[in-house]
């Protein structure tokens, strides 16, 4: 059956993770160029959607031909949450929303906000609702995307897939890591399955698909409804035409050589300067992405070094002529995870967060723009 986001069809069932710093416009336009699906944009802070910062208002454009708009949105308080998603609908910014409580970083955990709000199960509830309720009578659909839990001691997604459920939301995605694993080990993904059987709505599974076939194998071992796939395409958002290959039975799959990557890499830096509309800021956001692009093939480090420091379209052009471009595909490095990995660390929270699971009271101080799931 194919999955279903409001009036949407999710075919494949695959979705570009939420990647703050990365799923721009530009980025997104790139991988749905590939593939298809729903390419979520990057994480959306509800105050300062709802307060108009000029900032934010640049991070929500979407392409013309952008269908549906996916707006990821992070709060951590219902009233305002409720505000911003009126904005959305008043203004026809988005087609869905997606709100996020995966986030794990200290700086944001230690205020209560992010992964740590599943614990306390009535602000999570209630911030749910509020976006729902918003968002329902305009057809626009909502849902969310946690994690497993703090850590293994206090695992809150079965719970918190429930109230997610009840409060109407289209589906719940699991990162199968909780907020102290951070990005390190594996995913654990019998939890994807064991949310699958506790709830009614379609789970997307998240965590750890590097090849497309290891989303067949994830939807095959958990059941999950669908697949949400991030660090997998750093650096290949060709991703996407394997998964609808995999997912449509077919067995090509797109490995190209140094100078089909080197057109990607022009491409992929173009489009950001078309949407920051300026060069220079634009080539700079692009440096992060060279290491991504190159991983596995053989470029010397001076190269490799020039090209993630160019603040220029011809300086890029002028390196990218410098790669060896027959230099075929690294097949060593499929499978192989790619992107930020790190190792685990003790959740800092509020004093005192673990005791009351049902103050609904709001964290302060707990929304900041450039942080992540
Ligand atoms: C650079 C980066 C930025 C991220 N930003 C967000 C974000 O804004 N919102 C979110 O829900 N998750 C964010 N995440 C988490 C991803 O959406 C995803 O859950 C995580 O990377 C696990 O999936 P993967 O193994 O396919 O990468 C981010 C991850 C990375 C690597």
């Amino acid at each position: 059956m194919t999955l279903q986001l409001g009036t949407y069809p999710v075919d494949p069932p695959v979705v570009l993770a939420p990647m703050a710093g990365i799923t721009n416009v530009a980025f997104r336009q790139l991988c749905r160029e590939q593939g298809a699906g729903i390419y979520v944009c990057e994480m959306i802070t509800t105050v300062a959607l709802a307060v108009r910062n000029p900032k934010t208002d640049k991070m929500i454009e979407f392409g013309p031909d952008e269908h549906p708009r996916s707006m990821q949105l992070y709060g951590v308080d219902p009233v305002i949450t409720a505000k911003a998603v009126r904005r959305v609908v008043e203004e026809n910014l988005a087609d869905h929303i997606d709100l996020n409580f995966g986030c794990s970083v200290k700086k944001i955990t230690s205020k209560g906000g992010g992964s740590a709000i599943p614990w306390k199960r009535n602000l999570f509830g209630a911030i749910v609702k509020a976006a729902v309720d918003t968002a329902a009578p305009a057809g626009i659909p909502v849902t969310i995307k946690m994690r497993k839990g703090i850590d293994d001691d206090h695992l809150t997604y079965l719970e918190a897939g429930r109230i997610a459920q009840d409060a109407g939301v289209a589906w719940v995605a699991l990162h199968a890591r909780t907020a102290a694993q951070r990005y390190s080990g594996e995913a654990d993904w019998e939890s994807i399955g064991l949310l699958k059987q506790a709830l009614d709505v379609p789970v997307l599974g998240n965590g750890d698909i590097w090849e497309a076939d290891d989303a067949l194998r994830m939807m095959r071992e958990t059941g999950c409804d669908g697949v949400v796939v991030g660090r997998g395409c750093l650096g290949r958002p060709w991703l996407f035409a394997d998964l609808a290959a995999a997912f449509a039975g077919r067995p090509e799959r797109v490995m190209p050589n140094l100078g089909e990557v080197a057109q990607v890499m022009r491409r992929h830096a173009e489009l950001l300067v078309q949407w920051w509309g300026a060069e220079r800021e634009a080539v700079t956001d692009f440096r992060k992405h060279v290491a991504w692009y190159l991983k596995g093939f053989p470029v010397g480090p001076q190269l490799r070094q020039a090209m993630a420091m160019s603040s220029s379209l011809m300086e890029l052009d002028d390196l990218l002529g410098k790669l060896e471009h027959d230099e075929p595909f690294p097949v060593a490095n499929l499978g192989q995870p790619r992107g930020r990995t790190n190792s685990p660390a003790k959740v800092v929270l509020p004093y005192g967060w673990l005791d009351d699971r049902d103050s609904a009271a709001v964290p302060e101080d707990a929304e900041h723009d450039d942080s992540g799931g």
